[in-house]
């Protein structure tokens, strides 16, 4: 893939793919501009080198029909405070009007089209819907790592129609950490996984087992190992038909010498909920018809004495429920734990993200992704089909 600095922008209508799907309260207001912040050197590049800027992204899942409450009109308004010029926004993402609405537009202005979701073409990978959205742009430029991997219309199909193609800013930064971290991470290199399903996380346990040194473990998926170790959970989330699979994994890491850390206590309530009873038991007591929702005090501290010595970490997924307060603390002691760690430190996951941000302490993680999914498919080494559509991972700045 090129950097967009390979491209010559001037005069010509730049096609740009973001990922503005920002969270929104109940009255459209943007509740946290993470995404759309996190662009502005690509978008500000384009502008100062007199590119005309065309911005498309998708927003929640409409579900291919046209839904007011995830127009993007929101977005646009807050773009263009930050970018402190005017932002159109297009009444649709494709057709005659906006395809004026483009033409007419001079060397540093902006538009941004219409949630792309609002016609099922997107999802769909439609190569007539991808046709309609090229005819808006001269040069075309992904910066929308967050959905590359997803194979849709506006991240795949529609490269084909471009001779010049280029990642913006974002993208490149994101895939550098990644690449630093997975390909010569410096040592110990820690992976800290967590989250509800273990299914959901098997895929990058097993592409980064031979990569780590030590592996630590939190989140209802931390049960299901626990479970093949014989340990009782009570009424705890557990993936049964995963239990054997995650013990095997656990063996394999042991016998390669990785080193495999999983909660020592819990923080346990009969029923997830804000004003449940709740108490801290060691991992051996969870009563027979509690769950456990949080790692405990003691695991916060192994946890943290675990990665005293690393100097690469790549984090994903929270350490409870922690979106609910009396499940928060083993997270929220995790971020801390990070922050306070020399490492090289990669955080992604929309949890986690949002973990991090709810501390305040953004600025003392070396890397917070834009990704989910996209994070996700990374650490299980599965190619994104936004970043092989532009050519692959390698990089020719
Ligand atoms: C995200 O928020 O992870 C991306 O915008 C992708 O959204 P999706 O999961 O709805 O495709």
């Amino acid at each position: 893939m090129y950097s967009i600095k390979e491209l010559d922008l001037q005069g010509k209508r730049v096609l740009v793919r973001v990922d503005f799907n920002v969270p929104l309260d109940e009255h459209q207001n943007i509740t946290d501009d993470t995404r759309i912040k996190a662009v502005l050197p690509t978008l500000q590049y384009i502008l100062d080198h007199q590119g005309r800027l065309v911005i498309m992204s998708h927003m929640g899942r409409p579900k291919g029909k046209a839904v007011d409450k995830l127009s993007l009109a929101p977005v646009a308004k807050r773009l263009g405070r930050l970018l402190e010029q005017e932002v159109v926004m297009a009444e649709d993402s494709i057709g005659d009007d906006v395809e004026k609405q483009v033409n007419g537009l001079e060397d540093g202005q902006v538009i941004l089209l219409e949630n792309l979701r609002f016609y099922p073409g997107e999802e769909a990978n439609d190569p007539d819907f991808a046709r309609q959205l090229a005819a808006l742009g001269d040069v075309y430029i992904n910066d929308a790592f967050a959905v590359c991997h997803r194979a849709h219309a506006s991240v795949e199909a529609i490269v084909s129609h471009f001779p010049e193609t280029a990642a913006g800013f974002l993208l490149l930064k994101e895939l550098k950490y990644f690449k630093d971290a997975m390909e010569k991470p410096r040592r110990p290199f820690v992976a800290i996984i967590g989250g509800a399903k273990v299914s959901s996380k098997f895929g990058a346990l097993e592409n980064m087992l031979p990569r780590v040194n030590k592996f630590i473990i939190g989140g209802a998926m931390a049960n299901s190992f626990l479970k093949s170790m014989g340990f009782a959970v009570g009424r705890s989330k557990v993936e049964e038909d995963l239990v054997e699979a995650a013990g095997a994994l656990r063996q394999r890491a042991l016998r390669e010498g990785v080193k495999f850390y999983l909660p020592v206590d819990a923080v346990v309530a009969p029923e997830p909920g804000p004003n449940v009873e709740t108490k801290i038991v060691p991992i051996q007591e969870i009563p027979e018809n509690w769950m456990a929702l949080d790692i405990g005090p003691a695991t916060s501290r192994l946890f943290d004495e675990a990665l005293y010595n690393a100097k690469t970490i790549v984090w994903n997924g929270p350490m409870g429920m922690f979106e609910i307060d009396a499940f928060s603390r083993g997270t929220i002691s995790m971020v801390y734990s990070v922050a306070d760690s020399y490492a090289l430190s990669i955080v992604g996951g929309g949890d986690t993200d949002v973990a991090i941000h709810s501390t305040g302490q953004t600025d003392r993680i070396s890397y917070i992704s834009t990704g989910g999914g996209a994070f996700l498919r990374l650490l299980e080494g599965k190619p994104l089909p936004g970043v092989q559509a532009l050519g692959g991972l390698e990089i020719h700045e």
